[in-house]
């Protein structure tokens, strides 16, 4: 007995080495329009974003002996040595699965996979097809395929076993980023995760000038062990493109790159970030706002700007209200600033010279129904700007607003110019600590004359919403 298998097993290697030669293993990509290309290098990049395939197929390549075949498998190998059956043909017993019909061995549970072939009984094919996206770095592993049949030599009937193993490489890119933000100001509790705001520029979180956000991400790096997290802010000229961001060391809290799954990569940063006078004179088109994604040196890669992380801040004044909206609507940069102030000063003259004809009129009209036209006209919301500038006409109409912007360029040339001089900036705000750190107005400052030489123009920025005098169309 024990004899038999011996002979038996030797047989088998016997056959096994001399067919071990014929089939042929392919990996192809195929796109949404079917068309289908061999992978480079037989490796794949596996990228989130993809609608491709990788179909792994068996085939004939060189067997032409074939009187009928028994069986096709394709399995797999993975990196931790641990056997999978995948798919199987067979053509022996009717009644068993897979009969002249592709099919996916029991207990598969990949992804997206499916099963596709074809049955002849000289010449049959047998493939699996996985989303692209769905690939990850245990999908790099041997595939096999065996292929089980019998030749006719002479006039007899001999079984072969006929076996191929091809290996895959997939490269991860990276897949995704959570961000989480936390306030550190919270009168709760320090670290207070924010989940009701900040990751629309719609309903941005709210802060006051002083208190501390962390915000933190937790990438995956896909392949990349090498992939870092990096962070950008919002100019504070509006419309400007995002302004990298690059923390002091003390604020920055730089993750271990941590291994998952054995063979993926993920990292957790988080930075910390205290809001300034100049966040607070951002305009509401202009939100405070950052965002985090992975770079790549080499091979070269950055999250695609639509799958970055963002979240957008409001900085408040002590003295505001944030539940009442808060600060200026009014200007959009240099732009909106000087449009505002041209067009508010035009609004006013028209509304001026409005109230003296009106009251011109009615003197001559006295009595008649004038007078219920003009009470319902200052109900009407459609006017609604009239009673801002109806109070900066008390207060000495459109010159009040020339006379701030130059008190406000004053304080801001200071700020941005003799940055040293951070009394004048706790006098301004009496409670606030005078040394308080200021890179981001710093970084901002740099950010802008780089885009824009011209100091003058920025210090319009700057007036125009300034929080304490009161910007263009805010009332006094
Ligand atoms: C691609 O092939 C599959 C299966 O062979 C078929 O179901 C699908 O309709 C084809 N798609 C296109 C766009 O031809
Ligand atoms: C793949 O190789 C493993 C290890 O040699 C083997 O156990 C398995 O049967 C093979 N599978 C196929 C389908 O060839
Ligand atoms: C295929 O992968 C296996 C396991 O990682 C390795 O031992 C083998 O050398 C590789 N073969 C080729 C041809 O690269
Ligand atoms: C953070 O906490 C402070 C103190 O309670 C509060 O003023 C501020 O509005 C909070 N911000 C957010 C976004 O929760
Ligand atoms: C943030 O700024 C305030 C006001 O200057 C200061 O008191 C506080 O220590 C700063 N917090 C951090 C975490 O830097």
């Amino acid at each position: 007995m024990e004899r038999i298998v011996k002979i038996s097993f030797v047989l088998t290697v016997l056959i096994k080495a001399v067919y071990c030669q014929g089939l042929a293993i392919d990996f192809n990509i195929q796109t949404a329009t079917n068309s289908s290309l061999p992978a480079a290098d037989a490796g794949v990049s596996a990228d989130s974003t993809s609608t491709d395939r990788l179909q792994i197929n068996c085939r004939l390549a060189n067997i032409n002996n074939v009187e009928r075949f028994d069986n096709l498998r394709l399995g797999r190998i993975t990196k931790n040595g641990v056997v999978q059956n995948l798919a199987k043909l067979q053509n022996a017993v009717a009644a068993l699965p897979g009969y002249q019909t592709p099919i996916l061995e029991s207990g598969v549970m990949m992804v997206g996979i499916q099963v596709h072939g074809s049955f002849s009984p000289t010449n049959p094919t047998l493939g699996i097809s996985l989303p692209i996206s769905s690939l990850t770095c245990n999908d790099a592993a041997t595939y096999n395929c065996t292929l089980e049949y019998g030749y006719v030599e002479g006039s007899n009937y001999k079984p072969a076993v006929a076996v191929e193993e091809k290996n895959l490489t997939v490269t991860v890119k990276p897949p995704g980023i959570e961000m989480t933000a936390f306030n550190q100001s919270s009168t709760n509790f320090a670290g207070q995760q924010i989940t009701d705001s900040g990751t629309e520029s719609s309903s941005p979180a709210k802060f006051y000038i002083g208190q501390v956000i962390k915000i933190t991400c937790k990438a995956s790096l896909g392949s990349y062990r090498n992939g870092e997290i990096k962070w950008r802010k919002s100019n504070i000229v509006a419309g400007s493109s995002l302004a990298n961001h690059i923390p002091n060391s003390g604020d920055h809290i730089v993750g271990e790159v941590q291994a998952v799954d054995g063979c993926q990569y993920q990292k957790t940063d988080s930075i910390l970030y205290n809001m300034t006078d100049q966040d607070a004179t951002r305009a509401s088109n202009n939100p405070l706002q950052f965002q985090c994604y992975v770079a790549v040196q080499t091979p070269f890669y950055e999250t695609p700007e639509a799958t970055r992380k963002n979240f957008f801040l409001r900085v408040f004044n002590e003295n505001e209200d944030p539940t009442s909206g808060g600060l200026a609507t009014a200007g959009s940069g240099d732009a909106g600033v000087i449009a505002g102030a041209v067009i508010g000063s035009l609004v006013g003259i028209v509304i001026i010279v409005l109230l003296v004809y009106f009251l011109w009129y009615r003197r001559r009209a006295a009595g008649d129904d004038y007078t219920t036209k003009e009470e319902q006209g200052a109900s009407n919301p459609n006017l609604a700007p009239e009673p801002q500038y109806a109070q900066s006409t008390k207060k000495g109409h459109e010159n009040r607003a020339m006379d701030e912007r130059t008190d406000s360029s004053h304080r801001y040339a200071n700020d941005s110019y003799d940055r040293k001089d951070r009394h004048d900036r706790s006098d301004r705000n009496g409670q606030r600590g005078v040394g308080r750190r200021n890179l981001a107005l710093d970084d901002d400052d740099e950010d802008y004359h780089s885009r824009d030489g011209s100091p003058t123009m920025n210090h319009s920025t700057h007036m125009g919403i300034d929080p304490e005098h009161g910007g263009i169309g805010t009332g006094v």
